[in-house]
């Protein structure tokens, strides 16, 4: 994770000038380990070189650069002579996007006249510099992502450019995205702050352009339809709207049918593409109304919660419910392109976000320990939607179901392990009436299936102790109320669609960032387990 900002170069490039001035302009904190080593010392750098020479130094400025590198997204200034170290390097190379501040020398020596604490220097600065710059040069060009000749530049010029291009490498990374290969169709899925603006541009690339017509429910509606319209009809666009009613007890064939009336009377043809704009129900539906509707249109997924975009709209399964169940009925239809602006979670209630991530952290883990470790440490900032580890993380959850479907996209195999926790989550949900949300249930759903895990000498106990308190961390409920009935719970597992020849398909975890397929479970184990879950 390219995080930080971290600025080096020789003493005199500028480097605890600038900090600050980039902190300022992206709105984060800026340290600079030399400011923290004296305070922690309580004595100036020239007297520590003097009485303990130039090791010590360095012992104390590795600790201060690993102590900032844990923090979040900083701007941190660091001494010239930083990258002497090769631990300093290794942190620098794992964890910072790295600029040096280059200048030649005369320049510096100009700069550092008026300045006592250097205790490299000596008495020919010049002499003393040009060493130095002979030593680090090919050190700070080999750790550089950015380098910034700064010799004519004023302290604010040099700001504005490390902040134009790390954001500029942001957003392309951001961009390049991830893409999804299936049988099915090939596709992007992007996810970023503002990419809602590039829609009319991937339109135009995937060659769609014929009418849209864009489904949402009211909510999302009434929040963001209106410019995702006029962002289409400026760009020459003829667009349609269609509002299905908010909520999961709407993602029935009688909200399908409104929408096939609705395009049906106005003339739909097989060159137009659906705009599927929300959560999940609408991804879900629409997709489906899409697969369906003259025997399938393209659909491209917009989707506007934390769980559309790591999962629901990803991966072509479309579908409504059934009174015996969720998602019965369905087809498997992949988009044309997922496009996740945000910018757009930020009208998201909070425990909507929440439950959302409940299918990023199922991610992790069923195979990815990094992603469920970044998600352990970044969890209130990710709540809080802070920039740019909101995008980042989102985007690696949605890698990880890229890479999954993109190996077996009709669920013959690996793709079945995406269905963690959702055999109690489904059953859980369904009882509940729907007054718990998916990815809530899908917690203790997790919940669940990693204590049948530890039961089976799978999983160890601080394996599932660790699951919870992520689920915690994120607000995720991780026990069953009294409002839902066991026995209920149990009678549903059975009509979920992971059955086959009647043996319940159960995806267990082995460890962070693993899991198996198990289908001899003894259903009074798994009574055992939920009991315990109250
Ligand atoms: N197809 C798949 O592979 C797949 C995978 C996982 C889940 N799902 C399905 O996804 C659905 C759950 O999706 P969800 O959690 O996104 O729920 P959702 O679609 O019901 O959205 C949750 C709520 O948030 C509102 N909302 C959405 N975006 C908003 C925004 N930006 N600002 C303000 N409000 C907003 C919605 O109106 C709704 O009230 C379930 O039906 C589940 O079965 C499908």
């Amino acid at each position: 994770m390219q995080q930080h900002i971290v600025l080096v170069g020789l003493s005199g490039s500028g480097k605890t000038t600038v900090a600050p001035l980039i902190a300022q302009s992206l709105g984060r904190r800026c340290v600079d380990t030399d400011t923290d080593i004296v305070v922690k010392a309580q004595r100036p750098i020239a007297d520590i070189f003097a009485r303990e020479g130039e090791a010590a130094f360095r012992a104390l400025e590795t600790q201060a650069l690993a102590a900032a590198l844990e923090q979040q997204s900083l701007v941190i200034a660091t001494g010239g002579g930083i990258v002497e170290s090769s631990a300093n390097r290794e942190l620098l190379r794992a964890n910072a996007f790295v600029v040096w501040l280059h200048a030649r020398t005369p320049s510096l020596v100009e700069r550092l006249q008026a300045m006592t604490d250097r205790p490299l220097l000596g008495d020919n600065p010049e002499d003393a510099l040009q060493k130095m710059a002979a030593r680090r040069t090919p050190l700070y060009a080999d750790l550089a992502d950015l380098i910034i000749t700064t010799d004519d530049q004023s302290p604010q010029q040099i700001a504005d450019e490390v902040v134009r291009t790390y954001s500029m490498r942001q957003q392309r990374s951001a961009s390049a995205g991830v893409q999804v290969s299936t049988p099915g169709g090939s596709y992007a899925v992007l996810a970023g702050p503002g990419l809602l603006d590039s829609l009319p541009q991937h339109l135009h690339q995937l060659g769609l352009r014929g009418r849209a017509w864009l489904i949402s429910d009211t909510t999302v509606m009434a929040l963001h339809g209106d410019r995702v319209q006029q962002l289409l009809r400026d760009h020459g666009h003829t667009v349609e709207a269609y509002s299905i009613p908010t909520g999961e007890q709407y993602k029935t064939l009688d909200t399908v049918r409104g929408a096939y009336d609705w395009l049906l009377r106005a003339g739909v043809e097989r060159g137009d593409v659906v705009l599927a704009l929300g959560g999940g129900v609408v991804g879900d539906l629409a997709g489906f109304v899409a697969a369906t509707v003259l025997r399938g249109i393209a659909v491209i997924q917009l989707p506007t919660t934390v769980l559309a975009t790591v999962d629901s709209a990803l991966g072509g399964k479309t579908g409504v419910d059934h009174a015996v169940g969720k998602n019965l009925i369905g087809a498997f239809h992949q988009p044309r392109l997922v496009l996740a602006d945000t910018n757009l979670l930020a009208t998201l209630p909070s425990p909507e976000r929440a439950a959302g991530w409940a299918e990023a952290i199922k991610h992790g883990v069923i195979g990815d320990a990094a992603l469920f470790a970044d998600l352990r440490q970044s969890a209130a900032d990710v709540l809080a939607l802070e920039e740019p580890i909101t995008g980042e993380l989102l985007q690696r959850a949605a890698a990880y179901k890229a890479r999954v479907v993109s190996g077996d996209e009709r669920e013959q195999g690996t793709r079945i392990l995406l269905n963690y926790g959702h055999t109690i989550g489904h059953a859980v949900e369904t009882e509940s009436a729907y007054t718990l949300r998916h990815g809530e249930c899908v917690a203790i759903g997790m919940m669940a299936a990693g204590g049948i895990a530890q039961r089976l000498g799978l999983f160890s106990s601080a394996a599932l102790a660790e699951q919870q308190a992520v689920l915690e961390l994120f607000g995720l409920p991780t026990r069953l109320s009294e409002s839902i009935d066991i026995e209920q719970v149990m009678t549903r597992i059975g009509s979920d669609k992971k059955v086959r020849a009647k043996r319940v398909r159960w995806v267990l975890p082995t460890e962070i960032g693993a899991a198996t397929i198990r289908d001899d479970v003894p259903l009074d184990l798994v009574m055992d387990v939920l009991s315990d879950l109250r």
